[in-house]
């Protein structure tokens, strides 16, 4: 089983860690090596826990291991909750010396790695993620935080993790509805910048909505390699890294609207992505043939193609004005200027803005707006 565990690292100096990649890690890889103390705390949440819980304490031979087992929903990544996870450290006295393990998807690894982040003003921490969505972008890149009732993932920090371990296995247990949200992430990394991958992507998207093994694992793998590439290259997002972000500002609007968890991030990422290539062929950047491309490989992932009934493109724009993008209130766009070649912008035109969002708008009775 292990010839089969593949491995890459995120480049970043004295914060450089590994990604580990492979079928049946949990409960057999040690983790051991990379806890610097005895003490161990694994969040995760009540969905996770009775699935994989037991395999992930057996990850760490001979350390002191408490469990911190939060609700499940994007709708608890908040103080609240967070404090959970505060009170937990505190009521076993874990110290500056404490590991956080974060074992679940996005949800639990953006919370986990925020608290580890605080906590006695900064831990280390591990991220064991086991969503699609988490293994292929929110465990890699050190980005962690809580929502606020304003705006998504406005409270945080980036803190990053001591290993990645992604154990595929995983994803047999997980929904097609959370599947198909990760494979919006999985997409986007050929979209913004590997066209290789797009094209890979174009042979095996039905092989990846049916969970085959060995496919899942390359998808994950180039997946990774292409965030940590960025990641290396603008590990704060003063630049480049905010071309990981194609379809999330879109995105964001909606998952916002829809309320949080009611829309999963993946599938408005999805969406979001098909109204960013919509408006890059409305302003001339990209060709309908580009287009249509991308539309056609999100579609093929089970990804809805049209926003929330209701919401309205004054919706729309309301909430994409609080995006962290935006600089001094002007809107800041990732758009495609080819496939393969995302480009962040602020040279939006308006009027093909508005013409975007009505295409993608429908009223509650299914109606266009
Ligand atoms: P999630 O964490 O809510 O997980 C989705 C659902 O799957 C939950 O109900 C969860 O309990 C369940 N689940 C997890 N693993 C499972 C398994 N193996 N089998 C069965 N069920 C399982 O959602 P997500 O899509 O993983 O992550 C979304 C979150 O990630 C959002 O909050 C988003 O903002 C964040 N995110 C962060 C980054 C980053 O760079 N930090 C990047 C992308 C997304
Ligand atoms: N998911 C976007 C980023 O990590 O920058």
């Amino acid at each position: 089983m292990r010839d089969s565990v593949r491995e890459l690292t995120v480049d970043l100096g004295e914060r450089t860690y590994p990604i580990v990649i492979g079928q049946g890690l949990l409960g057999s890889y040690d983790l051991a090596p990379f806890v610097q103390g005895q003490q161990v705390m694994i969040v995760t949440n009540e969905t996770v826990a009775p699935l994989y819980l037991e395999s992930a304490r057996a990850c760490f031979p001979g350390k002191q291991v408490d469990t911190v087992v939060l609700p499940d929903g994007e709708k608890y990544k908040d103080w609240q909750t967070l404090n959970r996870i505060f009170d937990g450290l505190l009521e076993k006295r874990h110290s500056r010396k404490t590991t956080l393990v974060a074992l679940g998807g996005g949800v639990v690894g953006d919370m986990a790695g925020f608290a580890a982040a605080s906590y006695q003003r900064g831990v280390p921490f591990i991220q064991m993620p086991t969503t699609l969505l988490s293994q292929v972008d929110s465990s890699v890149g050190g980005k962690t935080g809580i929502n606020h009732p304003l705006g998504k993932n406005m409270i945080g920090a980036f803190h990053q993790p001591e290993v990645v371990l992604i154990d595929t296995d995983t994803l047999r247990t997980l929904p097609p509805r959370e599947v198909s949200a990760g494979l919006a992430e999985v997409i986007k990394y050929g979209l913004i910048r590997d066209t290789d991958f797009l094209c890979w992507l174009e042979q095996e998207i039905a092989s990846l909505v049916d969970l085959d093994p060995a496919t899942l694992v390359e998808a994950i793998y180039r997946s990774c390699a292409c965030k940590a590439d960025v990641v290396a290259l603008d590990e704060r997002e003063s630049g480049l890294r905010a071309i990981l972000n194609l379809g999330h500002t879109f995105g964001h609007a909606i998952e916002t609207f829809a309320g949080y968890g009611n829309w999963l991030h993946g599938e408005a990422v999805g969406t979001g992505m098909m109204m960013a290539a919509d408006l890059s062929l409305r302003q001339g950047m990209i060709r309908e043939q580009e287009r249509t491309r991308a539309v056609r490989i999100i579609e093929r992932a089970n990804l809805p193609a049209r926003a929330p009934a209701g919401m309205t493109p004054d919706d729309f724009r309301r909430l994409m004005a609080v995006d962290k993008k935006n600089v001094d209130g002007s809107l800041r766009l990732v758009l495609l200027r080819a496939l393969g070649d995302a480009v962040v912008t602020d040279q939006v035109d308006v009027s093909q803005l508005d013409a975007t969002l009505r295409a993608f708008c429908v009223a509650s009775d299914g109606a266009d707006v």
